[in-house]
């Protein structure tokens, strides 16, 4: 069985409160068990949080023996060179995905430090984003 590991960054843990007209009123949770039911024959983890370290850990821990990590790393997106050079150093393949079409806001949303080392990049769909990642490591 495929493990994929899936990792929210900062206030994506808010999903269904932040924000609903930029990324929709559903709850990462709720979303996450259609995901499980869907995906039956994959292990999907998941993993939220709000601190850039914790984040950083988690790569480390899961990089060498998952078989692909999907991280929408929110604003650390636009700011991280730490979280790259994670996503650098390990082995699994990792998408970065974003629910918003971040290209289609602010410039400070334009530019990505992750996409460099990314394996693609899924952005725009909403919470679909993340089930495109999955289709692309099975
Ligand atoms: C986001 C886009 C980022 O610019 C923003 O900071 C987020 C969410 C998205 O999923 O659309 O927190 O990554």
């Amino acid at each position: 069985m495929k493990k994929i590991l899936i990792i929210n960054g900062p206030n994506l843990n808010l999903l269904g409160k932040r924000e609903p007209e930029v990324y929709g009123s559903l709850t990462f949770e709720s979303y996450f068990d259609t995901l499980k039911s869907k995906y039956s024959d994959v292990e999907l983890v998941y993993f939220q949080s709000n601190t850039e370290g914790f984040l950083i850990d988690k790569l480390h821990e899961t990089g060498f023996s998952f078989d692909g990590i999907i991280i929408n790393a929110g604003a650390y997106t636009h700011t991280s060179i730490a979280i790259a050079d994670a996503i650098k150093a390990i082995t699994t393949p990792v998408v970065e995905v974003h629910i918003s079409n971040v290209f289609a806001r602010e410039s400070f949303r334009h530019h990505s430090y992750l996409s460099p080392v990314c394996k693609a990049c899924i952005a725009g769909f909403g919470l679909d984003s993340y089930r495109l990642a999955i289709e692309s490591f099975r």
